[in-house]
């Protein structure tokens, strides 16, 4: 197949490129703006094959993305590019807007007109809300966004079922879980976490630190999408789910085990408004339905993570320099809470 891969850059999806050029026969063209979240520098393994194409331009630009559909036509789309974080919506949510509601419109018109024959959009968990323990969503469960970021998520994903249901356009959404993994920008909290404890820095805990995430290595979501460009079903919703919740406490005194860092780096900061609590999901359908199960366990994950991050401090700190200081410094001063 040929596959047009947006946001290829960034966390995500550089890592379905990297795997879909060193695993299968695919060709991908990557489509990316190249935000603060998007570096070549993850894709510089794949650089030079013959099957892979880089193209740097927005998805909300319809002359261009009709043009390179034309040229490439795609036999199927995967759409990773997004803004993909919550703080940083919170703080400036006209990019959120921008990129994952009108860009993945743009993206979808210019799918319809050129009849692409598969299209895979990338959404979260997040759309559920907040769940009350034991409760997991399936993908029937009503959609509930606490954040701009995960409202924009919902709508988006509501817009490509929408494409499927009136246009009959072949689309897929699929709903992951928090992805680690090598290459995450450090904006989230494990590879934030990692970075600041390597670097002896204070570990940011959002209130009682008592919230739970399901995590999902970044490669076992890689795997899942592969798995339903081949046999998904049209117009299907498919959870993917890492089957690991854990309070982000946990998370944080675990990287600080690993890393040999002392829990007196971790610091109490006033929470984000709006914090979902609780992210359950059940990834029952997927796996019923393509035989996908995450296969790495949430221990190994972390500790290669670690590995990746401490080895790979050059490219930390080409990613923490300029820019992400003034975000650290907006997001994080005068929350700090003294216990
Ligand atoms: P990321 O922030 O690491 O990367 C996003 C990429 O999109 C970057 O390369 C960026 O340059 C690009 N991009 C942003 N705006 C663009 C635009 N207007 N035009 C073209 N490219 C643009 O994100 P990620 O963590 O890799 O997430 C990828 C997708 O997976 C997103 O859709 C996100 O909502 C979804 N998702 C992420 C997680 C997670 O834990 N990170 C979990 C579930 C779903
Ligand atoms: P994040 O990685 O931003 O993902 P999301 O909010 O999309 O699930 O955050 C994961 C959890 O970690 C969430 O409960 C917020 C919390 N968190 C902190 O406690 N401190 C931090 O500095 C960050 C970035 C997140």
């Amino acid at each position: 197949m040929k596959l047009l891969v947006t946001g290829g850059a960034g966390f995500i999806g550089s890592a379905f490129v990297r795997l879909t050029v060193n695993s299968t026969a695919h060709r991908v063209t990557v489509l990316d703006k190249l935000t603060y979240a998007g570096n070549l520098e993850n894709l510089a393994s794949v650089d030079g094959d013959e099957r892979y194409r880089f193209v740097r331009g927005d998805i909300a630009d319809p002359v261009l993305v009709n043009q390179l559909i034309g040229e490439e036509a795609p036999d199927a789309i995967v759409h990773f590019a997004a803004e993909s974080h919550v703080d940083r919506s919170i703080l400036s949510p006209e990019p959120v807007f921008h990129t994952n509601l009108a860009g993945s419109f743009t993206l979808l018109e210019a799918a319809r007109r050129a009849k692409v024959a598969r299209y895979v959009h990338v959404s979260t968990d997040e759309v559920y809300g907040s769940l009350d323990e034991p409760l997991e969503a399936s993908e029937e469960f009503p959609l509930k966004a606490s954040s701009p970021y995960s409202a924009s998520k919902a709508g988006s994903d509501l817009l490509a079922l929408s494409y499927f249901t009136t246009y009959k356009l072949p689309v897929l959404v699929t709903r992951a879980s928090n992805n680690y993994g090598p290459y995450q920008f450090p904006e989230k909290l494990i590879p934030l976490m990692i970075s600041n404890a390597l670097e002896d820095k204070p570990l940011p805990i959002y209130g009682d630190g008592m919230q739970v995430r399901d995590w999902l290595y970044v490669d076992d979501h890689c795997r899942a999408i592969l798995a339903l460009l081949e046999r998904g079903r049209e117009g299907e919703v498919y959870n993917i789910g890492g089957s690991r919740s854990l309070p982000n406490l946990t998370v944080v005194k675990e990287i600080l085990r690993i890393t040999g860092k002392p829990e007196s780096l971790l610091t109490r900061v006033t929470d984000r408004p709006g914090h979902d609590r609780r992210y359950a999901l059940s990834s029952a359908k997927i796996e019923r339905e393509t035989g996908w199960k995450p296969e790495v366990p949430f221990e190994q994950g972390l500790v290669d993570t670690v590995n990746w991050y401490r080895t790979h401090a050059d490219w930390v700190a080409r990613v923490k320099s300029g820019a992400y200081r003034d975000y650290y410094d907006q997001n994080y001063s005068g929350r700090a809470i003294s216990s």
